[in-house]
């Protein structure tokens, strides 16, 4: 007999058809599910193959006694409890590496967005404000000779440093868990002396907010604060504040602290470019993450040992 997996939404084709090849899948098609759905539907299966919107709690892994495995289709695995996974023997796997370079690259188009005001000419011309050229016309900020301060030097972190080169920048990092001999700085010194910040560390209790009010008034009044990795760890009330008040120049955000919720002031502001969390939204990526998770799925319900668990 297949073993049962739940499937707690839409994955590719290719990765649907692996899936359904090995296991028996109760998949939704639909919107999330609430967490009364996910609750009932979870009750017969060994497996999940779930999406970063989906909340495993203890209430769901006690909701499938012969669970054994979560394949979470994400980087990131802030929904999921992962010491009552650890308690109850279940395996917690993520999709690391697959997402790097599309993510860095979102990061990317966030920084020379906010910093060359695209989208915001965007809206002005889009509502008929263009009044034509001028020497002095929405002026935005140089690249070159700039500082990134990356807060988060893993892979995703490291790619957007790389791309960082060729725009003639120079490259500090901070990490929340300082790694002796990485050559990371302490993160105070380098809100202070970055002219743009990157997020790129994982949510977790240490980082929630670790970007609050505080830590905006240590930042350059010229910066900008870039976010592509969870919206938690940016106090959004505490940025808009910033925003609002010229404490910082600008935000490029992709992720947000109740998502699909964005902050009504965020809205109102022209100094941030708000994307839909598209950090890994290309077919080629999106592909490869479905793909790495069904395998995961599969391997630990075979017996074999899981590609990528979380450790
Ligand atoms: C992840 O995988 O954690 C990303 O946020 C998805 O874009």
């Amino acid at each position: 007999m297949k073993p049962k997996v739940l499937l707690t939404r839409r994955i590719p084709s290719s990765a649907l058809a692996t899936l359904e090849e090995a296991c028996d899948v109760d998949r939704n098609d639909g919107d999330a599910l609430t967490p009364d759905q996910l609750l009932s539907r979870v009750r017969d299966k060994q497996g999940i193959v779930c999406l970063l919107t989906d909340a495993i709690t203890p209430d769901v892994m006690d909701a499938a006694p012969g669970l054994k495995v979560v394949a979470n289709v994400a980087v990131g695995y802030n929904n999921i409890d992962i010491a009552a996974a650890s308690a109850r023997g279940i395996v917690v796997t993520n999709t690391p590496e697959v997402l790097t370079e599309a993510t860095a690259d979102l990061a990317w188009a966030l920084i020379m967005d906010v910093t060359r005001r695209v989208s915001e000419g965007d809206r002005l011309i889009r509502r008929d404000g263009w009044k034509g050229w001028a020497l002095d016309f929405m002026l935005g900020t140089e690249l070159s000779g700039k500082t990134l301060g990356i807060i988060g030097y893993g892979r995703i972190g490291r790619a957007v440093a790389a791309r960082a080169v060729p725009f003639g920048l120079r490259v500090i990092h901070s990490d929340v868990q300082a790694v002796p001999g990485s050559g990371a700085i302490p993160i105070d010194r380098l809100l202070a002396t970055s002219d743009i910040v990157s997020i790129h560390c994982p949510l977790t209790p240490e980082t929630r907010h670790l970007i609050n009010q505080a830590a905006l008034a240590r930042m350059k009044r010229s910066a900008y604060l870039i976010n592509t990795s969870r919206g938690p760890v940016v106090d959004e009330k505490a940025l808009a504040w910033a925003l609002k008040n010229g404490i910082i120049s600008g935000a490029g955000l992709d992720v947000y602290e109740d998502e699909p919720n964005v902050h009504r002031d965020l809205m109102t502001l022209e100094n941030v470019v708000l994307a839909p969390h598209l950090g890994s939204a290309t077919m080629e990526t999106r592909t490869a993450m479905a793909d790495l998770a069904v395998r995961n799925a599969i391997a630990v319900l075979t017996g074999q040992s899981p590609l990528t668990p979380v450790s």
